[in-house]
């Protein structure tokens, strides 16, 4: 049974099974007739994103920006559950697994919304979806997505499950496991605070606001317009902030030196609310920044911030810090199975050793690992994640 971790945020799709990573922007267009795909674009399994589900077809992502006519995306959670979540989980599915068995999904919401939008996710999401992948040769390729399960946890948690577990679900950070954590994360739309005390979900201290970096962006927008006369979509303005510099009808503005004033000012918004709502938590062990937005204003942040701040590795895409938690938390709840194709690599090696007949012992031939089960789990961490279990 595959586990796979699902992130739709009001940025990016995200989705990790433990060994493929799945990104790609929330953008749903029509899917318009192409008469002529050329062979020297980005030739990537989310770089041509184009399917159909129920019946009605979609441009998905960056394909959808460059090529429908009709593009939308949402900062609306309401719009975003009920019109795309089902989308954009069910592509993301079928990109990261090829498996018509039965999958179980953990997915998050963002804090603020966990108790009132549970119950309709799982609806929309769980069951037998027949979505069809279009490749741009002309190929189809129909798949059934079965989602029997599907658990939800506030997202946040998905980045200190990432630190706590390895991806065989098993508890590696005991230090951590029994700390005072809070967790800030910064995404396209929303900033979700969270604390996890020695693995519990402390509700008080958890919110979320509504401090992006798509604030970021229109005011940088709404700037350019001022001077341009030209609207940009907020999800069109990523790789302009990146460089600095935008081309607008052959005449180009930089936009380094406002970037860096809107992100200090976002930066300490976001220190604000965290004084605010933490201000009884003074006790907080270690504080974990989150989220694609955390990179952005990390520099900005960890001069603001009072506590202990785990730093953000420099290495890792931070936006799959969640997505990468879920997966192992399921892994930990539902247990450990591997891949089919690990298994397959597995056996062969086993049968090699069998076939030479030199030192395989039986101790070689058992599975490297057991499912993790609560038994091999210590009795306070059980307790701690009890609330996680009554959910499903
Ligand atoms: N390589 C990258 N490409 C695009 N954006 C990036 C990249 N690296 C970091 N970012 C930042 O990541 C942010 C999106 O982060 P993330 O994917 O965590 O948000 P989200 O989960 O979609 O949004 P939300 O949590 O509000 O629903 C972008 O706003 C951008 O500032
Ligand atoms: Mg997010």
């Amino acid at each position: 049974m595959e586990i796979i971790g699902i992130d739709v945020g009001f940025g990016f799709t995200k989705a990790y099974n433990g060994k493929n990573s799945v990104i790609f922007k929330s953008v749903i267009g029509d899917a318009t007739d192409i008469q002529f795909h050329s062979v020297l674009g980005d030739d990537s399994s989310t770089s041509n994103l184009h399917i159909t589900l129920d019946e009605k077809s979609y441009y998905l992502g960056s394909y959808a920006e460059l090529q429908s006519n009709i593009r939308e995306f949402t900062l609306d959670q309401e719009k975003l559950l009920e019109n795309y979540f089902k989308i954009l989980a069910v592509t993301a599915a079928g990109l990261c697994t090829d498996t018509p068995a039965p999958i179980r999904i953990v997915t998050g919401l963002p804090v603020g919304y966990l108790k009132r939008d549970t119950k309709r996710l799982k609806e929309i999401t769980t069951g037998v979806h027949t979505i069809t992948f279009h490749h741009p040769d002309g190929k189809d390729i129909i798949r059934k997505i079965n989602i029997e399960k599907i658990h939800v946890i506030p997202q946040p948690i998905g980045s200190i499950f990432n630190l706590i577990f390895d991806e065989q679900g098993r508890i590696i950070d005991k230090v951590l496991a029994g700390q005072k954590l809070g967790v800030v994360d910064i995404g396209f739309k929303t900033t979700d605070f969270s604390i996890f005390d020695h693995l519990q979900y402390i509700e008080r201290g958890s919110s979320t606001m509504d401090t992006g970096i798509s604030k970021c962006f229109s005011v940088i927008a709404g700037k350019l317009k001022q001077e341009s006369n030209i609207t940009i979509e907020l999800f069109r303005m990523f790789k302009f902030i990146e460089s600095g510099m935008i081309k607008i009808k052959g005449k180009e503005y930089n936009i380094g030196n406002l970037k860096k004033r809107v992100y200090t000012h976002a930066a300490a918004a976001v220190v604000s609310d965290l004084n605010r709502l933490w201000e009884n938590d003074w006790d907080i062990d270690s504080i974990i920044l989150s989220g694609g937005g955390s990179v952005e204003l990390a520099d900005y942040l960890v001069s603001g911030i009072e506590g202990n701040i785990i730093p953000i590795p420099k290495n890792i895409d931070a936006r799959f810090n969640n997505v990468q938690g879920y997966c192992k938390f399921g892994r930990y709840k539902w247990g450990y199975t591997r891949h089919l194709s690990e298994e397959q690599g597995i056996e062969e090696k086993i049968a090699a050793i069998k076939q030479k007949n030199i030192e395989g012992t039986e101790e070689d031939n058992k599975p490297t690992r057991k499912p993790e089960t609560e038994a091999s789990v210590p009795e306070k961490t059980i307790k701690g994640l009890s609330w996680l279990r009554r959910q499903s």
